[in-house]
This record gives C-alpha cells, structure tokens and sequence, in this order.
C-alpha cells in the first residue's frame, strides 16, 4: 500500500476541502439547529461529481478510487457530516449496491440518473424491531406473481425524504428466515408508501431521517436485485462497503475537532501562556493526533483492499468501529480543550461532538462491527 497520494486523489481532497469551506461552514449551525436540509450545497456537491463519484463513466459516474472517496468524506464531514452522510449513503450503499448487482435494464432506469446526482438514493434495512439484528425483517414483499406486494415499516432511514430511489430489504419467504429475504429497488412515488415525521435527533441534525411505511405498495418482479433470496447477502455486501464512507466520516469528524481545538490551544492563554504550553493540554493534543492518525491508516486500508479487490469486510468493520470510538473520544477532549467556550455552539466542538455519536450506531452499531471481527478471529 503507498501511502503517497496520487494527483487526482490530492486533487479531490483539496476540491472538497474548498467546498466544504465555502459552501458548508456559513450556515452549517444554523441548519443543525433548525435541521435544514442542505438542498443549495447539496445541487452544488452534484457539479463537482461527488455523487456517483466511484461508478463507472459508462453510467455517467466519475470513475474513481475508493481513496479518493474516502478523501472526499473525510474533508466534508470535517465541517458538515450531515452533508457526508448524504453522500456515503447514495454512492456506498445505493449505487455501488445497484452498480454491482443490478441487471443492465435496472442499471439504465436506476443507476444512471443516481451516478450523475440527478436523483437521490436511500437504504431501508432497519425497522422498528430490526436493527442490530438485521436478519429479523417484519416488512414483507409478498410474491404476487409479476409483482411483489410490500407492507411494513422502515425506521431511522437517512434520505427518507430527498431520495427518489429506494433499495429496500423484505422478507418474502419467513420459513426460510434470512434466505427468504430479498432487496427490491423501489421508486419512492410509487402509490402507498408514506414517511413519517422528520426525526428530531440530537446529531446530523440538517440531514434528513424519517420512518417510511409501505401499505400494499406494488413493486415490479424485474426490480428485484439478484436471485430470489439474495437481499440479506446483498445487505451485508453492500454494508462491507458502507462501512468504510461511515468510518472516514468518523475520521472526518475527528479531525474536524482536532484542528478547532489545536487552533484554540495557540489562541487561549491561561497562566501567562498559550494553553497548547501546558503539557496537560500538549499531551492530550498527541493523543488525539495519534488516534487520527491510526484511524486514517485503517481507513485507507479497507479502501485500499476494496480497489484492489481483495476481501475488506473485516478491514471494514474494524475502520468503523475505530474511526467511530476515536471520533467519540477526540470530540470529546476538543470540547475540554475549549472548557467553557466547548460547551456553547460558536466553536462547533459541541456539534461535532453529538455528531460523533451517531457513528458509533448507525451503519452497525460498534457491537455489530465487533460481532463481524470477533467472528472472523475465531474462525481463524
Ligand atoms: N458478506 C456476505 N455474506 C454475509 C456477510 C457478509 N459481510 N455477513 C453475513 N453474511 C451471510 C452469512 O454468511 C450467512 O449466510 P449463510 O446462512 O448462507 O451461512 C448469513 O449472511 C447470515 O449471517 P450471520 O449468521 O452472520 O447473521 P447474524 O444474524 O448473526 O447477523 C450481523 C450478523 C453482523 C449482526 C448482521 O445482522 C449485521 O450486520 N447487523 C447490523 C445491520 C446494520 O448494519 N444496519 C444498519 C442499517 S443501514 C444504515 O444505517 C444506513 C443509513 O441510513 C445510514
């Protein structure tokens, strides 16, 4: 693995760094408070390619490495991860999902307009009963012969509401528990299906989170992904993957925290010096730069093996639950850094600090990720 970035690759960083910076960190608190969807940036993320940024020209995408991905998320979710959850879930779980498994009919109708930004894309795995333990799906698809009839309810599904296009994960055959389940690709205007209230939550506020319910939503044979009975195989494939947007989301978060708070230690003096000259503060700075630092390198590592083709579920897992675990840690120190002025909102510690909470639930919780490393150990 070359740690070296390549021109594109230092390219992409720098573009969505700039982004970030003009277009994001302006009314960033404002749309936390208010939770306010980012539709304006959101229109310009789409000019600069990032949506569909890893799919194959072919189908209108950019064509890049999962390096340059997970660059991308690190320098967005710096400053706005409720714009960088936007972005993982469309390009990691939908697209790539569509991109890997779909038929080519499904490839033209669905992946082409979500590769070029034209439409939004959600993932609808989790229900009420259903989280951790995605193998337990309540929401059923019936098989009516040339359709599937979907009833249920969906909770916490990030997009809800701005995405035109749905994968969503039912179960068709319960005798057979997770090999009766199946991921259908599902237009969001299709009559029947009803979003429930935005979610007030405490973090990644702008971004928009709803529970969805089906009743009796019609949905065509042809938009099934794979085989009969491949949708819970499809789900854990496509979370390998998401996995690693999730973690360098983390990172980002992490960072994003460091520097304020790396600022703020040269600015702030107390007892007749800079803070950063109190080796209380020095050291707790090296700590939070070397878990950044860890937490990029197996960051880089799952995006790595994934180009290269090579197994990354686990790289994957462990890179979620680290990133997820330092980001928690890292915000929280930055917001000690800051003390009193940490705990108010100009100095955005605080935000990135109830962002930082999320990561370690959504996307598999950080037991879940333990669950899948755990495993793969014992197994040997
Ligand atoms: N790749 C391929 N197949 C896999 C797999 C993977 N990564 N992981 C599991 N499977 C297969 C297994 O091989 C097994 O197949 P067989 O029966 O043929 O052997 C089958 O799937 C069942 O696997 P397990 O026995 O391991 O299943 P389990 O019930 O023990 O659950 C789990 C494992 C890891 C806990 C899994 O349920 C899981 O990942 N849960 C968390 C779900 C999750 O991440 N939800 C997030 C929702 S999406 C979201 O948050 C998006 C958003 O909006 C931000």
């Amino acid at each position: 693995m070359n740690f070296k970035l390549t021109e594109e690759q230092k390219m992409i960083q720098q573009a969505a760094k700039d982004f970030a910076e003009r277009e994001l960190l302006h009314d960033v608190i404002e749309r936390d408070e208010k939770s306010i969807y980012p539709t304006e940036a959101m229109k310009k993320i789409v000019d600069l390619g990032f949506i569909g940024m890893m799919t194959d020209p072919k189908w209108g995408g950019g064509g890049m490495d999962t390096i340059c991905y997970v660059l991308a998320m690190e320098e967005i979710s710096k400053i706005d991860s409720s714009v960088g959850v936007v972005l993982s879930v469309t390009n990691s779980l939908v697209i790539w999902g569509i991109e890997t498994y779909g038929t080519e009919a499904q490839k033209e109708k669905y992946l082409r307009p979500l590769a070029t930004g034209e439409k939004i894309g959600a993932f609808l795995l989790s229900e009420p009963e259903a989280g951790s333990d995605a193998t337990s799906q309540h929401t059923t698809a019936e098989d009516k012969g040339d359709y599937y009839l979907l009833n249920g309810t969906k909770n916490w599904i990030t997009n809800a509401n701005c995405a035109s296009t749905y994968i969503v994960i039912a179960q068709t055959c319960p005798e057979k528990k997770h090999k009766g389940i199946n991921a259908l690709i599902v237009d969001k205007n299709t009559p029947g299906i009803t979003l429930g209230p935005h979610e007030n939550k405490m973090g990644m506020r702008s971004s928009d989170t709803h529970s969805v319910m089906f009743n009796d939503v019609k949905v065509p044979k042809e938009n099934r992904i794979g085989e009969n009975g491949f949708g819970f195989t499809f789900a854990m494939k496509t979370l390998d993957g998401g996995r690693i947007g999730i973690a360098a989301q983390a990172l980002g978060i992490a960072s994003g925290a460091f520097e304020r708070a790396l600022k703020y230690s040269k600015e702030r003096k107390a007892f007749g010096t800079e803070i950063c000259n109190h080796q209380s503060i020095a050291f707790k700075l090296a700590d939070m730069a070397v878990k950044i630092e860890n937490a990029r390198n197996l960051c880089f590592k799952a995006a790595w093996l994934k180009d290269q083709h090579l197994p990354y579920a686990v790289a994957s897992s462990m890179a979620k639950l680290y990133c997820a675990d330092i980001a928690m840690e890292v915000t929280t120190e930055a917001v000690q850094i800051h003390g009193g002025y940490g705990y108010v909102k100009d100095y955005h510690v605080e935000r990135l600090m109830r962002e930082a909470k999320l990561t370690q639930i959504y996307e598999g919780t950080s037991e879940v990720q333990k669950i899948v490393i755990s495993r793969a150990i014992l197994k040997g």
